[in-house]
């Protein structure tokens, strides 16, 4: 049988942010210290402490914009503790992550210094759960006020004269959770309190990111919509005159955007991220798919309050969570990363792309050492992951112009269940360039497909490169780092405006069209 995709390239009117490629470093496991971070002191080359290795594979890929210090670790983190001298920060307990010793010696200078490495926008997360607003009001005058006041003058005794930019600011992070166990309604008060103190100084235009629901919690979503929002509603009806309305506008809450953590696991079973078999496969791509549902459903329940979608969903941790690697601290978060990774985030990067009218920004977990990362590191050694490539072979798509694709398809089947084999995306740049990236979600059976492209001249030239292995669970292993990488592929026709392509079995590719 053949999959059938039509194109009418006159169609695209939505963008697909770059910022939906988004990265994630927490203070977990060996994310950071033994990961991005060895100080510079190490042997290992290094730009003031971070790993030159890994920065130059990084911005190969375009990371556009890193979020820090956590997760869990923000709902902990003082800032204050990593500000200074290096030998004079406080230790402390990480009590989310395995209670290990946190020297503090990675801290806002060098974070800051690292986004500026990767040429990346910073997304800093505040601390709701256990810090204080006037905690949160004084790191943002810290980092981005150019004037004369106590926390830009600490910034400038610490060697930071010019403040920095900071352009996307998180108000907390799983409130519902490690972030204080609060119910909505708490942290929807909570959100218009603390972020009345984020500021803008100095010319910063901070976009301001609520804590989302997990998962299926649609009443979050709509607490979070309707509490923060009230006022925005009350403005689009208010009679008052302009300067009333101006002063509505000036204090009224604000609301960039709201997150959404989703992870592809079992939570009753964890399982291993390499010895699986063609059942794992199945599950692990349907639980991958039910993405494209659960932001259909939060983005209709915020269309009560935002029909007009001026409100990002932001999904800042998503990707596979599997058993620890054995042998390895269990509260680390070590997993390795196949070509089931691979898949998990090609079909992901197409879901999100195709949703992005709503989703503005994504942020995969993690980027190095830590549940589906890009980076392995071992001592000096470092590897580059499936999950890698497929960011490099979608880069394409950052800030392209979303062609929506109707796609007919058979079904793959396996045991009761059933889930569509071809998985896509498609996007035209500025030079007028197509993109398309297509995944195969069957193991078994390669996938025929035709595609008619509307709407412009005849094709002059196409390019694609494959990402495949000969098994469901082919990785990169210090022994054999190269074990799974991109190549060209060949197995595609042109004629006048039509392609067709011979998609291999567990396969995700990426296309790039060109016209007379
Ligand atoms: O990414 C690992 C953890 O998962 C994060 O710290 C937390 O926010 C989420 O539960």
């Amino acid at each position: 049988m053949t999959s059938f995709i039509d194109l009418d390239l006159s169609k695209g009117k939505d963008v697909i942010s770059k910022h939906i490629y988004g990265h994630f470093v927490e203070h977990l496991g060996r994310c950071i210290y033994n990961g991005l971070w060895v100080g510079d002191d190490s042997p290992i080359p290094n730009t003031r402490g971070i790993r030159n290795d890994i920065v130059e594979a990084l911005k190969a890929v375009k990371i556009p914009n890193l979020r820090w210090p956590g997760g869990c670790f923000a709902d902990n983190y003082h800032w204050k503790d990593g500000i200074g001298p290096r030998e004079d920060r406080p230790c402390m307990v990480n009590t989310d992550w395995g209670h290990v010793v946190e020297n503090n010696h990675f801290g806002t200078h060098e974070f800051m210094d690292l986004c500026e490495q990767l040429e990346t926008e910073p997304y800093i997360c505040g601390n709701v759960g256990s810090g204080t607003v006037q905690e949160m009001q004084q790191w943002v005058e810290y980092l981005t006020f150019d004037g004369q006041s106590p926390m830009a003058n600490l910034r400038k005794k610490n060697g930071k004269d010019e403040p920095w930019k900071v352009q996307f600011f998180g108000v907390g992070n799983e409130n519902w959770g490690c972030g204080g166990h609060m119910k909505a309604e708490t942290y929807a008060e909570k959100y218009r309190q603390y972020q009345t103190y984020v500021n803008n100084y100095s010319g910063n235009n901070i976009l301001k990111i609520a804590c989302g629901p997990s998962e299926a919690d649609y009443h979050w979503t709509e607490v979070i919509l309707r509490e923060c929002m009230n006022e925005t509603q009350q403005l689009k009806n208010s009679t008052h005159d302009k300067p009333i309305h101006s002063v509505w506008e000036y204090y009224r809450p604000q609301m960039w955007g709201i997150s959404l953590h989703y992870y592809v696991r079992n939570r009753l079973k964890y399982t291993s991220a390499t010895k699986f078999d063609e059942s794992l496969w199945f599950e692990y791509m349907q639980r991958t798919l039910y993405m494209d549902e659960l932001i259909t459903n939060h983005s209709n329940v915020m269309d009560q309050y935002d029909p007009d979608k001026k409100v990002a969903l932001v999904v800042d941790e998503w990707g596979s969570w599997y058993q620890p690697e054995p042998g390895t601290h269990p509260r680390f978060l070590f997993q390795q990363n196949t070509l089931r990774d691979a898949l998990i985030a090609g079909v992901t990067l197409n879901i999100f792309n195709n949703h992005c009218d709503r989703v503005k920004m994504a942020n995969i977990a993690q980027l190095i050492n830590v549940l589906q990362a890009l980076i392995l590191t071992d001592g000096s050694e470092m590897l580059l992951t499936p999950t890698y490539y497929v960011f490099d072979m979608y880069k394409d798509h950052q800030d392209s112009t979303l062609i929506p694709l109707d796609l007919e398809t058979r079904d793959y089947l396996f045991g009761d269940g059933n889930i569509p084999v071809v998985n896509a995306s498609a996007s035209r740049n500025q030079e007028g360039k197509v993109h398309i990236t297509l995944c195969n979600l069957d193991p078994n059976r390669s996938e025929e497909i035709t595609c008619n492209l509307k709407g412009e001249n005849a094709i002059s030239s196409v390019n694609a490169r494959i990402l495949t292995a000969a098994a469901m669970n082919v990785c990169n292993t210090f022994e054999q780092p190269e074990q799974i990488k991109p190549c060209n592929f060949d197995d595609i026709k042109a004629q006048e405006n039509e392609i067709s392509i011979v998609l291999p079995a567990k396969s995700v590719l990426a296309i790039e069209i060109s016209f007379k």
